[in-house]
């Protein structure tokens, strides 16, 4: 039996085998290329998660939730717009606790930030929408919960407790729509967000670009199968070549008394821009709208949201809450809004990053962060809540 080896012993072998061994290369080699990744503590701004999220996803996937459609004009729009608008400071105002609660469709909100209904979240995250419930619910925050969430519905509301509304695509398939009116009424959602700027599927040039590369999203490989079969069916001739796909072509205002036929939960309608569209809103019995552009993925060339959200708001004269989403990646461009007369704001991209960056974790820290820089916006333009902010705070120069 070989005698047993002594600390000396074993350690001379340790660094005989180390100094022979690739392991110790490998170190060096990591060492040079080495780029810290910031910690979730130290990210300053919603902005900030962006880059994490993206280092953390396939490039495929990052340019499904960065891009938006064509030359992505009305995308850069949606930021660039906040800039045309100015906030009036007020000292001396007396704001030593600033009030963020406030209530829409008699729903009380810790905050008026809610998160936006997003497909494709488990390209973001491997929880997607379950994780992005967690978050929102930690920071207090209602979730929305897109029609083509990656996971049932259920399984999302089973995940924390946070408020849910459910948005609906009524697509070609007004069944299927009905069904999940009826799943989100028992696992308790508190609205129906149907949205209606979805008429034909959008050609989004990354991502056709990146399936040129081979990279496919879980939602693009499906469609891909599905399109294969169809086009074996017809003796290998491409189906469809330029993708014109048609979504709710046919649909008009009269089917929001379906809807209501179909559910008593409010129905928000999501996706206006022109306040003539907001009054047709308000005559077919909505009981809000979401001034919105799909976070310019549906329209190249459309306004800024928060440029047409004050005639939207004027045309709707108070008879029924109007929120806004498109580009809010700060505090200010949230009070923004609310001075512009909306009920309340929701986050797309935003929230997105905050989950790829860092899961539950992430989205709240977005969302805390957000609010702690509403709540400054608000105590430096003098007011302590949320009905305590008008018009008089801003000053626009849209061109
Ligand atoms: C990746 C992604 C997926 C989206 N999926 C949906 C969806 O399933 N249903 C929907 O109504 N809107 C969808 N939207 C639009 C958002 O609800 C929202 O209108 C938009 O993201 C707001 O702009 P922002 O991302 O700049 O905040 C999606 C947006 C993104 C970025």
């Amino acid at each position: 039996m070989p005698a047993a080896m002594t600390r000396r012993q074993a350690l001379h072998r340790l660094a005989g085998f180390l100094a022979g061994s690739p392991l110790l290369d490998a170190q060096y080699a990591s060492r040079a290329d080495h780029q810290r990744t910031p910690g979730l503590d130290e990210l300053a701004s919603a902005l900030e998660f962006e880059p994490i999220a993206h280092a953390k996803m396939t490039q495929l996937n990052y340019d499904y939730v960065a891009g938006g459609v064509e030359d992505e004009v009305a995308l850069r729009r949606n930021r660039k717009a906040f800039d045309w608008i100015t906030l009036q400071p007020r000292p001396l105002a007396a704001v030593t606790k600033v009030d963020l609660t406030t209530t829409i469709l008699g729903q009380p909100m810790a905050s008026p930030l809610l998160v936006a209904p997003t497909g494709g979240q488990q390209g973001v995250h491997s929880e997607g929408d379950v994780e992005m419930h967690r978050g929102a619910s930690a920071a207090r925050t209602t979730m929305c919960v897109s029609h083509v969430a990656t996971f049932p519905l259920a399984d999302i509301a089973a995940a924390a407790t946070g408020p849910l509304w459910s948005q609906l695509y009524v697509h070609l398939n007004p069944t299927a729509a009905r069904e999940r009116i009826d799943q989100a009424g028992e696992v308790g959602c508190k609205a129906i967000v149907w949205t209606v700027d979805a008429q034909y599927t959008s050609l989004r040039e990354r991502l056709r670009h990146g399936a040129n590369l081979g990279e496919r999203t879980a939602q693009g490989a499906q469609a891909q199968v599905a399109a294969r079969r169809r086009s074996r069916a017809r003796g290998g001739r491409p189906s469809n070549p330029y993708g014109l796909n048609p979504e709710t072509p046919d649909l008009t205002w009269d089917f929001l008394e379906t809807l209501r036929s179909w559910t008593p939960l409010p129905i928000v309608v999501k996706g206006l821009l022109t306040a003539e569209d907001a009054r047709l809103a308000v005559d077919s019995g909505a009981d809000a709208v979401v001034v919105s552009n799909h976070g310019a993925r549906y329209m190249p060339h459309v306004a800024a949201t928060i440029e047409t959200l004050e005639e939207i708001v004027d045309e709707v004269d108070g008879k029924i809450p109007v929120l806004v989403d498109g580009g809010f990646r700060r505090g200010s461009d949230v009070l923004k809004a609310l001075a512009l007369g909306a009920d309340g704001v929701l986050l797309g991209r935003a929230a997105l990053w905050g989950l790829g960056a860092f899961g539950a974790a992430g989205v709240q820290r977005v969302l805390e962060i957000l609010q702690t820089e509403l709540t400054l916006a608000m105590a430096q333009c003098g007011v302590a809540s949320v009905a305590e902010i008008d018009r008089s705070l801003v000053r626009t120069d849209f061109p």
